[in-house]
């Protein structure tokens, strides 16, 4: 059942706090705060290069990924969607380490490149929610999120469940690496613990999202989402759950863009939800706010209470939510995000659950 809730997607978006725990209590060592990944068929501190490859929502984890891997564990990454990937015979040296994300495990277009990848002498690892998946079947290793079942066609707490795999996955990586020190490592999974409790409060700004879903959003024809860094692939995830549960057009953009065309389409009526943790890229973003709101823009921000205190004579509308470690901050705002979109499209009256056009599983090309 839902658990009390109008939809599945609802039910989803609260066990967040449940699930986001249990993945990472599978690989968090409390005692020595820790992490370890079940045992892998390669040998993973060896490997010079890994490729990222997903579809949608689970396509924009592996992009969280790409900016974690790098910045923490010094790795270079590739990253494609794997429909773009399978058609453009990609040059892969020997050994690599190709990572496919999927929650259902049977994405066609993602099975295609795993097999293009092991093809090409690529160790093949896969963050799966269906551990009976064919992507699990197939590949060389398998890290599993523990979501459950996720019944919504809108990915939400496979999202996050996905992205938890991937910050463990990056803290182990660095500590292999010796691009960590154990300090280090201690306070990036202790700030990782930490988010079961963070997102339990983010969810009690339900009601004041569900306000501003529908005074601004529902409305609306056309939203921009802003991010840097980290919070770039957010913005594209908001646009997504947006376009996909509420039918409004919606645009994800990273932040330093705007002025390479899209604030030409800055207007009263055109909301543009940014999303803006304190990091070292806030003065940036907030410059961006300023130049959206010149032009008359009517800026949502979601950040937290120092971001809110320096953003809210600028934006029309801003959330608090809780300060945390900036590693773990697009797991806390992705919880916001799908939110909003929820919200939006219940005010619309679409069929959230089931949108219209979509599958669960895209299980053709
Ligand atoms: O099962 P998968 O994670 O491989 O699915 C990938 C996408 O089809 C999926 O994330 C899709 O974008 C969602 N419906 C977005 O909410």
């Amino acid at each position: 059942g839902k658990g009390g809730h109008r939809h599945f997607m609802a039910k989803e978006i609260f066990e967040q706090p449940q699930v986001i725990g249990d993945t990472l209590n599978a690989m968090f060592n409390p005692a020595a705060r820790t992490i370890t990944l079940p045992a892998l068929p390669f040998d993973l501190a060896a490997v010079p290069r890994i490729t990222m490859i997903a579809c949608g929502t689970a396509s924009l984890a592996g992009m969280v990924g790409r900016y974690w891997l790098e910045r923490v564990a010094r790795v270079p990454v590739d990253w494609d969607l794997a429909s773009e990937f399978r058609y453009r015979a990609p040059v892969m040296a020997d050994g690599g380490l190709a990572v496919f994300i999927s929650q259902s495990g049977e994405t066609a277009d993602t099975l295609a490149a795993l097999r293009y990848c092991k093809a090409h002498g690529q160790h093949c690892l896969s963050i799966v929610n269906a551990p009976e998946s064919t992507i699990a079947r197939e590949s060389h290793a398998v890290l599993p999120t523990l979501a459950g079942p996720e019944i919504g066609v809108a990915s939400t707490k496979a999202f996050t469940t996905q992205l938890v795999v991937l910050a463990c996955l990056t803290i182990a990586l660095a500590k292999m690496r010796g691009a960590i020190d154990h300090e280090t490592e201690a306070r990036l999974s202790s700030a990782l613990t930490e988010v079961p409790a963070r997102a339990a409060e983010v969810l009690n700004h339900d009601e004041r999202i569900r306000a501003i879903a529908q005074s601004m959003l529902t409305p609306a024809r056309d939203v921009l989402y802003l991010g840097r860094g980290s919070s770039y692939p957010l913005a594209l995830e908001g646009a997504l759950k947006l376009k996909e549960i509420s039918y409004i057009h919606a645009e994800g953009y990273a932040a330093g863009e705007m002025k390479h065309g899209p604030i030409a389409l800055i207007d009263e009526s055109v909301p543009v939800v940014v999303i803006a943790p304190s990091d070292p890229l806030f003065d940036k973003t907030a410059s961006n706010v300023q130049e959206v709101v010149a032009r008359g823009g009517k800026v949502v921000v979601f950040s937290d209470p120092e971001g809110v205190a320096r953003l809210r004579d600028l934006a029309l509308d801003a959330i608090a939510l809780p300060a945390v470690d900036p590693f773990v901050a697009p797991i806390l705002y992705a919880i916001p995000v799908q939110q909003l979109a929820y919200h939006t499209a219940v005010d619309k009256g679409t069929d959230v659950d089931q949108p219209r056009n979509l599958a669960k599983a895209v299980t053709v090309e």
